[in-house]
């Protein structure tokens, strides 16, 4: 069986015992979504929908019943005709052996059968609940649910499933780390080639290119985000996925792209001189940055807490700007005041798996998360300088970012993004 199926009938198994007899489950899968006349954005399955059934058509549902411990998957038919349009669909008796689901039921179905399939239930899991911003859309979920079942027999109570689903995916099992391992590797060779092929008079747009054509020569067709090859004081927009500028002599090109790999995400960034050599001026942040994307790695283990690694972030970045001149008092004061958040505004990492920003609180009960055995998560320092008149004009405009993904083991931490070169020695020999 593959392996990801053999995960994910585990996986409902887990969730089967914590809804109980009582509880029944209904997950939706992602649908599509229209680009523009009769052309879709390439499919992308829900990740919760994903993460119990490994199936990534659209049109389906999936049904988790406590009482029977059976599971459901609700999904298209074959479709001759249709699949001269659309391409292949698994249909309902290959998607039973395949997913390895108890039963499936043509998607047509779904109307009639979850009468029969709610009765006896008093609750019923649904990936989000009233009072969560995904509002809308579970109302409408809910809405059109309870519209199709007959007033009396419908479940007493609704309950968040993502409660139970979201904690199980913040520990990854040994067959998503191995997904995640591919999925930083594809995503490392693509900031190589950015590296190499990188030329001043190029465009943004050219060197993503360059990117993307290393991830779909290794087999990931997706990235799973959208990439940021922001050249000069581009880097300066968090956000920057416009990539229509040209690349100058003299700049810095700060990159953060990452590969989609089975549905798992890398998430590297790497900031690299445009004509293969730092300045002074660009070595002078970059160390800062460097060093305390390295300390915190080192800091990284089970048993601390995530909140402490944002904490000594932010005196390492202090620290840093006080040495560049770009803040002056004393750390306590300059920490107390913020003053760091002119120059570095996000936070130090996130958990990282399905979703690039992946599920996962950062508090529990009001105490902060403590680091465990199989999470996975990014350590991104970055320090971002505004163009601005009372900035000495060598820094004016720079913007760095080093982020690479770790995986934290009971004993140490695997740190999975090294094959992206990240040293000023090793960036400027791989350019030259
Ligand atoms: N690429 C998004 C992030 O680094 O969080
Ligand atoms: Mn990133
Ligand atoms: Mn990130």
């Amino acid at each position: 069986m593959n392996p990801y199926i053999q995960q994910c009938v585990i996986r409902r198994q887990k969730v089967l015992q914590r809804i109980g007899q009582d509880g029944i489950a209904v997950l939706w899968s992602a649908s599509e979504k229209q680009r523009s006349g009769d052309t879709c954005y390439p499919y992308r399955q829900d990740s919760d929908f994903y993460y119990l059934s490994g199936f990534d058509e659209p049109e389906s549902v999936l049904v988790l019943d406590g009482a029977s411990g059976e599971t459901t998957l609700f999904c298209r038919e074959k479709d001759p005709e249709r699949e001269i349009w659309d391409g292949f669909r698994y249909g309902v008796l290959d998607a039973k052996s395949i997913f390895r689901m108890d039963h499936t039921l043509a998607i047509q179905d779904f109307p009639n059968k979850i009468e029969s399939l709610l009765k006896n239930h008093c609750t019923l899991w649904l990936l989000g609940s009233d009072a969560t911003p995904q509002k809308t859309d579970i109302q409408k979920r809910w809405f059109d649910l309870r519209s199709s079942v007959s007033a009396d027999i419908q479940p007493l109570q609704c309950a968040d499933l993502r409660e139970i689903v979201h904690a199980m995916r913040m520990i990854k099992d040994e067959v998503e780390l191995n997904l995640l391992r591919q999925a930083a590797q594809i995503s490392a060779l693509g900031h190589c080639a950015a590296m190499q092929k990188t030329r001043v008079g190029k465009w943004e747009y050219q060197i993503e290119g360059d990117i993307l054509s290393v991830f779909y020569q290794h087999n990931a067709r997706s990235v799973a985000y959208n990439s940021i090859v922001a050249g000069g004081k581009n880097a300066c927009v968090l956000h920057y996925v416009h990539n229509q500028s040209i690349l100058r002599d003299g700049d810095l090109l700060m990159i953060d792209a990452g590969a989609e790999y089975a549905a798992y995400a890398g998430d590297i960034s790497r900031t690299f001189p445009v004509n293969g050599r730092f300045s002074p001026a660009q070595k002078d942040v970059y160390e800062v940055v460097l060093s305390v994307n390295q300390k915190i790695i080192e800091q990284a283990k089970a048993g601390i807490t995530y909140e402490s690694l944002s904490q000594s972030a932010i005196e390492l970045l202090t620290q840093g700007l006080i040495d560049l001149k770009l803040l002056s008092g004393s750390l306590k004061d300059l920490i107390e005041q913020k003053a760091y958040r002119r120059f570095y505004m996000h936070g130090i990492g996130h958990w990282l798996g399905l979703d690039v920003h992946d599920v996962g609180p950062r508090f529990v009960d009001g105490k902060p998360m403590v680091l465990q055995e199989d999470m996975c998560m990014t350590v991104e320092p970055g320090l971002y300088i505004p163009d601005d008149v009372d900035i000495p004009t060598e820094l004016r405009g720079m913007g760095i970012r080093i982020e690479d993904n770790i995986i934290i083991h009971k004993n140490h931490v695997e740190v999975y993004t090294q094959e992206a070169p990240k040293t000023i020695a090793d960036i400027e020999q791989l350019m030259s």
